[in-house]
């Protein structure tokens, strides 16, 4: 056979890495094109085809390498004394070798530029981002699928624009790869997540801030745990205002929290639920500065504990992953008639199934089933006969309610990602707008019910067919007398 290559190519690992290299190769060509023509590829496909794939194929190449010097290193010892780099352009067989060598590379590099590429985006996608890590994403992933951004890719939130966070991402993202490799994840994974870029870098790239008017109605109806299920609707206005006063008139929520203040505060937990110094700076420079009365701090501690600013992620820090309370999931679900509310009790018992701590989601969905239809086998015999269709109906809806907010295998509900954008089951606004943080000459932030929302109509109606303009006070549905002024929502409202 006629030795086309410089005698040093032939040797076993170099040969061997040759034809590796080759399959790979092709392997990768045909499956790129395959990709091109197929649009939905399983999840696997993108993984294999542009990462797993081109290390392989940088690992052959490194053989035919290594098998090179090995093999001139033997030939040198041999004393069979050959020039490796001495290359004779008049001879065919050295002219051959260098062509197919530079075609080699040429076709390596096009393809492994577009390789990587192809591999960027796909580390970009929502397929890779969601169901990949499937186990350790799912929860994020579930929630995501029915949110407001539900169309907005895991990456414009999560990495935003720009080589800097790119780089930054991807470190942190090679650190998760290989905790999920390894088990190392935490259940739950733990937040406020440091590693997030701040929101002027990605929430505002599509949400102005400098244009936010008006208000924005907010109407939710509960129902008690009583036997009739009594309905209770509260309709709010709140008042989302805020923007440029070269737009239009500023008050409202946005406008005290964004453009035109400056907020900085500390708190007491990892999670920020317990605040206990805020400091405002408005545009005219003026400081305000609130010392929390159970957790007085001195002025060193001030100085040297972490302040964070307030942005958009310190109120809306569930804007794609919201996790249901058994509550407000059920509510909905009798409001919309999934469960009928004429079943006595409804509320309570599927409030109840939902809040005992399931090992797994199988255990879960079996409890609920046996709790539900016991309950109304033992109570209520009459009607777990005549209403067994509504019975089964509420039992699959109760069970759907549970698939899509309780995440067992990563310790993952309601509680371990507080939603902060209200004060009813979470502390939220009134981490900050309570009577225990005050200034030095004796002011609160406001509590007034209503600085940020105004109340249409509160009453049994479902929908409401008269709403007032003037604002109603409030009124709360179970008599309480004043201690809904006093003691926090969240203290009594624990969402189960
Ligand atoms: C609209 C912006 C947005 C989008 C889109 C988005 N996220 Fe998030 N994500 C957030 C914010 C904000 C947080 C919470 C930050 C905090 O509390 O510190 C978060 C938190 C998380 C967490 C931490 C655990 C948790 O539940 O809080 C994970 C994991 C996560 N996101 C994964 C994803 C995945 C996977 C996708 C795509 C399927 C995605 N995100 C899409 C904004 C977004
Ligand atoms: C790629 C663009 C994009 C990014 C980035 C983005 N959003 Fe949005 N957001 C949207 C769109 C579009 C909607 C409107 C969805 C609709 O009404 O159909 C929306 C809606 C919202 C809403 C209203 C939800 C509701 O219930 O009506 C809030 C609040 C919000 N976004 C907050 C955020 C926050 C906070 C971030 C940053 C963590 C963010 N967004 C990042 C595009 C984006
Ligand atoms: C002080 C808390 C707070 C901060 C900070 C904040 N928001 Fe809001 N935002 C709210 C509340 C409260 C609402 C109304 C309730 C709701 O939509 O659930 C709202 C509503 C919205 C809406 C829906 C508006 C509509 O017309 O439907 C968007 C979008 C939004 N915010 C985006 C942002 C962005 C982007 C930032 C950061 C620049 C931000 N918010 C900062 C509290 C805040
Ligand atoms: C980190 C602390 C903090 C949190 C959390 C917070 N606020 Fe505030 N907010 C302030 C401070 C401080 C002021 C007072 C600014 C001043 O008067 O100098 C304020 C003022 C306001 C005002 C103007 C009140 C008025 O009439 O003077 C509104 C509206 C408001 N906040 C809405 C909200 C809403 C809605 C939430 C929850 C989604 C919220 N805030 C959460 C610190 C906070
Ligand atoms: C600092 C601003 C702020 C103050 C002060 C405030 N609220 Fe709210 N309230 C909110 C926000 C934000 C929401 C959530 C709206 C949403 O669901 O997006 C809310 C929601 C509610 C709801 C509906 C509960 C839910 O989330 O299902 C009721 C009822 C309510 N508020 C009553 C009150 C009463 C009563 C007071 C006075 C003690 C009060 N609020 C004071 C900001 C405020
Ligand atoms: C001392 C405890 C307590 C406090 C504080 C409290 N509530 Fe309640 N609330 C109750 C009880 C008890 C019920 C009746 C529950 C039932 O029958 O299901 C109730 C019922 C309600 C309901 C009717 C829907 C439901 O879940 O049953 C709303 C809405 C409500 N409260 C809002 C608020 C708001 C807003 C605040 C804070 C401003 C607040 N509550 C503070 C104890 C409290």
């Amino acid at each position: 056979m006629a030795k086309r290559f410089p005698d040093t190519f032939y040797n076993s690992l170099s040969i061997i890495g040759s034809v590796l290299s080759i399959i790979i190769f092709i392997t990768i060509l045909f499956l790129v094109i395959i990709g091109l023509f197929v649009p939905e590829t399983p999840v696997y496909f993108g993984i294999v085809t542009f990462i797993v794939l081109p290390i392989l194929l940088i690992f052959s190449l490194l053989l035919i390498i290594i098998g090179i010097v090995r093999e001139r290193k033997r030939l040198l010892k041999g004393g069979e004394v050959k020039h490796f780099i001495s290359l004779d352009f008049d001879n065919p067989k050295h002219r051959r070798g260098v062509i197919a060598f530079v075609i080699v590379v040429v076709l390596f590099m096009l393809s492994s530029a577009f390789g990587s590429y192809q591999a960027f985006q796909y580390s970009e996608s929502v397929e890779f981002c969601g169901k990949v890590c499937h186990e350790v994403m799912e929860p994020e992933y579930t929630a995501y699928q029915t949110s407001p951004h539900a169309r907005v890719r895991c990456a414009e939130c999560h990495i935003g624009e720009g080589a800097d966070w790119f780089v930054k991402s991807k470190l942190s993202g090679a650190y998760q790869v290989y905790s999920v490799l390894f088990n190392k994840y935490s259940r739950p994974i733990p937040t406020p997540i440091r590693n997030l870029r701040p929101a002027q870098e990605t929430c505002e790239r599509c949400h102005w801030p400098q244009y936010f008017f008006s208000e924005k109605k907010i109407q939710k109806t509960y129902f008690k745990k009583d036997e009739k299920n009594t309905p209770w609707t509260v309709s709010l206005l709140m008042k989302i205002g805020g923007g440029s006063p070269e737009m239009g008139p500023t008050a409202g929520i946005h406008w005290h929290m964004n453009i035109n203040q400056n907020i900085q505060y500390i708190s007491k937990d990892k999670m920020r639920q317990e605040i206990i110094y805020v400091k405002s700076i408005d545009r005219m420079g003026n400081v305000t500065e609130y010392f929390s009365t159970d957790n007085p701090l001195t002025r060193d501690q001030i100085d040297s504990l972490p302040k964070f600013m307030v942005d958009c992620i310190d109120c809306h820090n569930r804007p794609s992953h919201v996790y249901n309370p058994p509550t407000s999931s059920v509510d909905l679900s009798l409001f919309l008639k999934r469960i009928d509310p004429t079943l006595p009790f409804i509320k309570k018992i599927a409030v109840e199934a939902l809040s005992y701590n399931y090992s797994t989601k199988e255990k879960a969905l079996d409890s609920i089933r046996h709790i539900i239809e016991n309950f109304y086998g033992s109570e209520y015999k009459d009607i777990a006969i005549n209403k067994s269709e509504q019975i089964k109906e509420a039992v699959l809806e109760v069970q759907k309610i549970y698939s899509r907010n309780f995440f067992p295998r990563m310790n993952v509900t309601w509680k371990a990602y507080p939603e902060n954008i209200s004060h009813l089951n979470n502390p939220g606004c009134f981490r900050c707008h309570n009577d225990k943080l005050i200034s030095s000459l004796g002011q609160s932030i406001t509590k007034n019910c209503n600085s940020c929302h105004t109340i249409l109509y509160q009453g049994p109606e479902l929908s409401p067919k008269t709403l007032t303009t003037t604002g109603l006070d409030f009124i709360h549905p179970e008599d309480i007398g004043d201690e809904w002024k006093t003691t926090n929502c969240n203290e009594c409202h624990t969402g189960e």
